[in-house]
């Protein structure tokens, strides 16, 4: 198959587009870069072999966009392309409409026009917003918390509503969990700009000695060790996920919703001793209170995707851990693993 993939740029769609390249697809990437280091699509070419087209473009641009689809006719589109920060969305609410709502009906727009009929989707956990129990299952309700969340499930319901309508012939809306890890190669990887939110990418740079302890939001919850507890996914199994779910719903015009996570939960302070178990690197923590908005415990019943399309995650949160560890210290020059 060919693939655009929106966002392809960023950390998720790099994964995937080497996951596909991996797999025999052809790939092409749109991206703005807002979010991107730009040396990935070099890193990507020496890591597959191949040579990547690159469309830098915004996905709210209809014309670039359905210029790019002209020139490269496709099977399907991933779309990654999104602001993914919760605390930014709130404090500011129309960039997320725009970016995230706006940008994908134009993106559909610009598909309907180049006669593009399959999409899958990013969509993200954060759609159960605080479960009343875990693992989850897909048919859970979904709960709106911040405006990030929010902005998720309208681009849900977009494509929900052109799959429904038979204006999409085929769409998958895959929940992620908590993505973390890099490529084993150490090509690609997650590079957060400023001070990571997120407990790996933070973890590891308390590893290089960018920063000095972690702090830990809270171990008064009502979990095992008292700390927040999360599904994480290995990036390289996510990325394989993608592969496999775009197989099944271009092969069957189908149209499904389901969520990718390990169904395994793991606690702050499990995941900080896997990490120096992994490493081999000390992490000085410091208990610092809850984070607002933070929920306590969740993770995925992952038995959908096993059923539809034939995947589970592989990787565990030592694989995670070491190669999170293997990307942040090549950046940081130093070689240790
Ligand atoms: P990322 O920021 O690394 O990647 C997003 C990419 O999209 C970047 O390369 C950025 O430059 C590009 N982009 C942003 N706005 C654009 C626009 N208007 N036009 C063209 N390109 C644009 O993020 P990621 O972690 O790879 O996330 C990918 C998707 O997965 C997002 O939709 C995100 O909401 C979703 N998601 C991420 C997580 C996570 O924890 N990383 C969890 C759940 C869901
Ligand atoms: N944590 C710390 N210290 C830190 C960072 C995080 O203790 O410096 C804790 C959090 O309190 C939480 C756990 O580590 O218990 C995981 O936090 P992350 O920020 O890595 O992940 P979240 O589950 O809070 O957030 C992620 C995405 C959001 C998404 C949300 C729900 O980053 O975009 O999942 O799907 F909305």
């Amino acid at each position: 198959m060919r693939v655009l993939l929106t966002g392809g740029a960023g950390y998720i769609g790099s994964h995937t587009a080497a996951a596909l390249a991996e797999r025999g697809h052809e790939i092409v990437i749109l991206d703005n870069f807002a979010n991107a280091e730009r040396d990935v699509p070099a890193r990507l070419e020496r890591l597959t072999g191949k040579k990547i087209p690159i469309i830098e473009a915004d996905i709210r641009d209809v014309p670039a966009v359905v210029a790019a689809l002209r020139e490269h006719p496709v099977d399907a589109v991933i779309h990654f392309a999104a602001l993914k920060a919760v605390g930014e969305s709130e404090a500011d609410p129309l960039l997320y409409y725009d970016m995230n709502i706006i940008g994908t009906i134009r993106l559909l727009q610009a598909m309907q026009e180049a006669n593009v009929t399959r999409i899958v989707f990013s969509s993200s956990a954060t759609v159960y917003g605080q479960p009343d129990s875990s693992p989850i299952l897909e048919d859970f309700p979904t709960r709106v918390e911040n405006i990030y969340g929010r902005t998720k499930l309208v681009m849900e319901d977009l494509i929900r509503d052109l799959a429904r309508t038979k204006k999409l012939k085929a769409a998958a809306n895959l929940r992620y969990f908590n993505p973390v890890g890099a490529h084993p190669s150490g090509q690609i990887g997650e590079t957060p700009r400023g001070v990571p939110n997120n407990l790996m990418p933070y973890v590891s740079q308390v590893a290089t000695g960018e920063r000095p302890h972690l702090r830990v939001f809270g171990n008064d919850y009502d979990t095992p060790d008292g700390t927040g507890v999360r599904d994480y996914i290995h990036v390289v199994d996510l990325a394989e996920a993608h592969a496999l779910a775009l197989e099944h719903i271009v092969t069957n015009d189908v149209s499904i919703t389901v969520n990718l996570g390990t169904g395994e939960g793991t606690s702050v302070l499990q995941l900080v001793t896997a990490f120096e178990t992994a490493t081999g690197r000390t992490i000085p923590i410091v208990i610092a209170p809850r984070r607002p908005g933070d929920v306590s415990s969740y993770y995925a019943n992952p038995a959908l995707a096993e059923q539809t399309f034939g995947w589970r995650a592989k990787l565990n949160v030592e694989d995670m851990c070491r190669d999170s560890w293997r990307w942040q210290a090549s950046r940081a020059g130093i070689n240790d693993i």
